[in-house]
C-alpha cells in the first residue's frame, strides 16, 4: 500500500508549472535500478525490492519544476523520496472507545515545550473521534513491528487485537514493544488541506535500543543496521 501526506509539505513548497511529467529510472555512480515499478531491482545487490537499498521506480523531474496540483501522481512520487518511520497514533473516546490508525506524517515540533505533530486524513473513519478526543499516543514503530503497521492501516478489524496494550496518559492505550511512544496532550489543530495537522504537547514518552521501522518511496524497507560515520 502506498500512503503520502500531501499537505504539510504543500505549506513549504513553492510550485510552478513548468514540464510535463517524466517518470524514469535513475542511475548514478554508485546504484544503478533496473526494471519497471512492478520489478525494480537493486543492481548492486541483484536482488528484489526488499534489499534495503531502492527499489522502485524513481520520479524524476529532469530538474524542472512541475506543477503539484496538475501533477500529483508525479508530487506524491517526490514526496516519497522522503524516508520516513512508521508510527501508530492510538487515542480513547469519553465513552471508553480505543481507537488509532497507522501515521508516517508523525514529526517534532519544539523542545520548549515539547511539542510534536502529525497529520490526520478528513476522511478516515477515525476523523470525527480525534475531533473530540483531548489526547493521544504517538507509538513509533520498531522493525518487528510490520504487522502492527498493517493492523492500523487495515479497515473493518480490531486494530487493538492481540497487542496487549497498557494504559498512558489519560487513559490512552499504549502498544508494547516500540521504539518510542509519546504521550501527549492535544495542543493545537490546524487545517492542512485535506488533512488536520494535530499538535501535541508531550507529557511523557519512553525510547529504547530497538531499530525502527523505515517506509521510504511507498514501501517498508529493512531497518537502518549503522548509522553513518
Ligand atoms: C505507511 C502508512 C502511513 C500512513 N500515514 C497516514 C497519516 O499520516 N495520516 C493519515 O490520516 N492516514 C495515514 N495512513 C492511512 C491510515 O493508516 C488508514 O489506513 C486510513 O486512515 C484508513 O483507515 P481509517 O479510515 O479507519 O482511518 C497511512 C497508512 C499507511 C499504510
Amino acid at each position: 500500500m502506498r500512503w503520502f501526506c500531501p499537505a504539510l509539505p504543500l505549506v513549504h513548497m513553492n510550485l510552478v508549472h513548468r514540464a510535463g511529467p517524466s517518470i524514469s529510472l535513475s542511475s548514478s555512480s554508485t546504484r544503478t535500478y533496473i526494471g519497471d515499478k512492478a520489478s525494480a531491482q537493486c543492481k548492486a545487490h541483484g536482488s528484489p525490492i526488499r534489499c534495503g537499498h531502492f527499489r522502485n521506480v524513481v520520479i524524476n523531474t529532469g530538474g524542472k519544476k512541475m506543477s503539484a496540483v496538475h501533477d500529483s501522481k508525479q508530487f506524491r512520487g517526490a514526496l516519497s523520496a522522503f524516508a520516513t518511520g512508521i508510527t501508530v497514533v492510538t487515542s480513547r473516546s469519553s465513552e471508553g472507545q480505543d481507537f488509532g490508525l497507522t501515521a508516517t506524517s508523525f514529526n517534532s515540533v519544539s523542545l520548549d515545550p515539547p511539542m510534536i505533530l502529525w497529520s490526520l486524513d478528513r476522511k478516515s473513519s477515525n476523523a470525527e473521534a480525534f475531533a473530540k478526543t483531548g489526547a493521544f499516543a504517538v507509538h513509533v514503530l520498531a522493525s518487528d513491528q510490520e504487522h502492527v503497521c498493517k493492523q492500523f492501516s487495515t479497515k473493518g478489524i480490531d486494530r487493538f487485537a492481540g497487542l496487549g496494550c497498557g494504559r498512558g496518559y489519560a487513559e490512552v492505550p499504549v502498544i508494547p514493544g516500540c521504539a518510542a511512544v509519546f504521550e501527549c496532550r492535544i495542543a493545537h489543530r490546524y487545517e492542512g488541506g485535506d488533512h488536520v495537522i494535530m499538535v501535541g504537547e508531550v507529557h511523557s514518552f519512553t525510547s529504547g535500543q530497538k531499530d525502527p521501522l523505515v517506509f521510504y518511496r511507498g514501501k517498508i524497507c529493512d531497518p537502518f543496521l549503522q548509522p553513518n560515520a
